[in-house]
């Protein structure tokens, strides 16, 4: 089983480019993101309480994302691999990926990093909440603050991998079939 870890800062790609590795590679794409936004639209406990962080674009609690992403990894036992968008974002969920992987004796392939400058996600995002709806996606300030936790809290995290010589940057401005090209490139190479 090869897993992916699909990292950068709010808007720069991680989603887009999921779309188009998962139909490629076969891998189960699980984004903590859209699991939250789903437990908001079914209005449950974990979503009512969810959505309040995130409209001010804080981070979810560990616990509660690192919940769902052990229910997600067991719901999904026949799994190729698994792509993970979103997730780890901070330290702590890092090392119980680590743990959650090992019990099933798996371990991350490759921890490729999105590059993008904080104007460009800025208009990204502001011109993507024209029409998705995103309520994280409305006002700059909010934006702003996601990519201050973004530095603060989830940076750091790949710094857990990069002693497992894990981690690829990637340019993550140009055309979306491009940095596609590159990031196959990378796993290409680490799946042989
Ligand atoms: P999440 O849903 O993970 O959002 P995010 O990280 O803020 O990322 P986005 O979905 O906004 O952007 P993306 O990188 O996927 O870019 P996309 O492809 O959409 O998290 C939302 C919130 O949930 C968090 O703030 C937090 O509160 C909570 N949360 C989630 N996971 C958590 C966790 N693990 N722990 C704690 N809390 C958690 O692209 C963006 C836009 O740019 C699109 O319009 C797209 O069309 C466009 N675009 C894409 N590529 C290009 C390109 N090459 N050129 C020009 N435009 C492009």
């Amino acid at each position: 089983m090869f897993h992916i870890i699909l990292f950068g800062p709010p808007g720069s790609g991680k989603g887009t480019q999921s779309e188009k590795l998962i139909a490629t590679y076969g891998l189960k794409h699980l984004s903590t993101g859209d699991l939250l936004r789903s437990e908001i639209n079914n209005k449950t406990a974990l979503g009512m309480e969810a959505k309040s962080v995130m409209d001010k674009g804080q981070l979810v609690p560990d616990e509660v994302v690192i919940g769902m992403i052990s229910s997600a990894l067991d719901a999904n036992p026949d799994a190729k691999g698994f792509l993970f968008d979103g997730f780890p974002r901070t330290k702590a969920q890092a090392e119980a990926l680590d743990k959650l992987l090992k019990l099933k004796n798996g371990e991350i392939g490759v921890f490729l990093a999105l590059q993008v400058s904080e104007e460009e996600l800025v208009k990204r995002l502001l011109n993507r909440g024209l029409t998705s709806g995103r309520s994280d996606d409305t006002d700059e300030s909010v934006i702003r603050k996601r990519y201050a936790e973004y530095i603060a809290k989830t940076s750091p995290v790949a710094d857990h991998y990069a002693q497992s010589d894990k981690v690829v940057n990637i340019k993550g401005e140009g055309t979306v079939d491009d940095i596609f090209a590159a990031l196959q490139k990378e796993i290409d190479a680490r799946m042989k």
